[in-house]
């Protein structure tokens, strides 16, 4: 059966950073599916008339955009937003692996797992690559809940051998062993794909890092995450760690845990070369803006991941990060830019395209969702505040869609979402 949802559209179907392709939007419009697909999208009357038969959804007024995909987010972290006060070493030690360590038994695992994925589809995401649990059953709770959320999850067992509360060590056999029973378990089962998780170098040895090597080259279409350059003690602790290494990614490219489908979050302070060799290698960033001014970990040289070539999007990073809505983390990531001397001058059709066409992209799920073209899964988020909001009134006077959008990414937050749809699927809808 053809559905038929009104609102204002708007997407952005080429990469504007690149220069090529900007807004598409069409006021008082239409998006055409069909068996989870979108099939056309257009003026709101013209497509009633090519679908006379098609089933109604009357969200005039709201707008309706791609979903948006953060491609770096933690699942056992959401209790730790907010915690104050610390940089990246003692936040992780003294509050965030603790809280990690708690998701020790199952119910505590699948009663964090859907609230994280409730909170995902809450602000209009609709996948994510999703920094796993230390904790194996937790992280086979996780992918059960994550199955049926209906969103699009990538993710993986966080793996380290040292660095780390008791709870969360493993050997690396036993990395070996449980990331192996996993991969078999979940990978590109029932729409969720693995992503191989060494924590970062500070807590992998050698033989963790040559473990995940193995498993990359024993299963080639695996997905990898992992951080990289956030903080400075951090980079200077590597340096010890890994006296052999000219730089922080060196200890990634010895055991091969490069290629398209890797994201490493951060890299705010990368060495002279470095991001050269990473854009070579075709790794991907995640930007985290409003973590890195939370942990003050520093700011993004985005200008310079431009002229290099290496691909980005911006991501939440909770619980580093302040929440779930990507629209947030483009506001600041745009405030970011605008603080360096070579900030790059981002604007609505940019920040648009860092949380949907770029992160789908990275994923290497482009072909299918990131934009609204005719042929993608019916993947989009409608959004609508309140009408006695701050918002409600700055949108009543916007005139041009670019004003619009602006104005989302500046005002909109989880309330404003009304509703989220995977593959034409509701999976979200707001009470009241
Ligand atoms: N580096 C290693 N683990 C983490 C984490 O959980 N959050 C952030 N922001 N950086 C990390
Ligand atoms: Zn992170």
């Amino acid at each position: 059966m053809i559905e038929l949802f009104r609102a204002h559209i708007i997407d952005v179907p080429g990469d504007p950073l690149r220069g090529t392709a900007g807004l598409r939007a069409i006021e008082d419009g239409a998006l055409a599916i069909d068996a989870g697909r979108i099939i056309d999208l257009g003026n709101y009357t013209e497509l009633t008339a090519r679908f006379p038969q098609a089933m109604q959804h009357d969200w005039s007024g709201a707008t309706l955009l791609p979903g948006m995909i953060d491609i770096h987010v933690h699942f056992p972290q959401l209790p730790v937003i907010g915690s104050m006060g610390l940089p990246l070493l003692s936040w992780l030690s003294e509050r965030t692996l603790p809280a990690e360590a708690a998701l020790d038994n199952e119910a505590a695992a699948r009663d964090a797992a859907r609230r994280f994925l409730r909170s995902l589809a809450a602000n209009g995401t609709t996948g994510a690559l999703v920094f796993g649990s230390h904790i194996a059953a937790a992280q086979e709770a996780f992918f059960q809940e994550a199955a049926d959320s209906g969103l699009r999850i990538c993710s993986g067992l966080a793996l380290g051998d040292r660095e780390l509360p008791a709870p969360l060590l493993r050997s690396a056999d036993q990395c070996y062993r449980e990331s192996r029973e996993l991969i078999k378990r979940w990978h590109n089962k029932r729409g969720v794909r693995y992503a191989l998780t060494p924590r970062f170098s500070v807590s992998c040895s050698e033989a963790v890092l040559e473990v995940c090597g193995a498993l990359m080259r024993e299963q080639r279409d695996l997905l990898f995450q992992s951080h990289i350059n956030e903080n400075q003690d951090e980079i200077a602790l590597v340096r010890r760690q890994f006296p052999w290494a000219d730089d922080y990614f060196a200890t990634y490219e010895r055991y091969g845990l490069t290629g398209r489908c890797s994201v490493y979050a951060h890299n705010l302070h990368p060495a002279p070369d470095e991001c050269e060799r990473m854009a070579a290698a075709q790794v991907a960033v995640a930007h985290c803006p409003s973590s890195n001014a939370f942990l003050g970990s520093g700011s993004f040289p985005m200008q310079q991941h431009l002229k290099c070539g290496m691909r980005f999007a911006v991501a939440s990073d909770v619980g580093g990060g302040t929440g779930f809505s990507l629209f947030k983390e483009g506001l600041a990531a745009y405030e970011m830019q605008r603080q360096r001397d070579d900030g790059v001058a981002l604007d609505p059709a940019a920040l648009l395209y860092l949380v949907t066409g770029a992160p789908a992209a990275i994923l290497g799920m482009g072909d299918h969702v990131g934009s609204l073209d005719p042929g993608m899964l019916a993947d989009f988020v409608i959004v609508a505040p309140a009408s006695d909001g701050t918002l409600a009134a700055v949108l009543d006077a916007v005139t041009t869609p670019e004003q619009r959008l602006g104005a989302l990414f500046t005002l909109a937050r989880e309330e404003c979402i009304a509703a989220t749809y995977v593959g034409g699927r509701e999976i979200y809808r707001r009470s009241g």
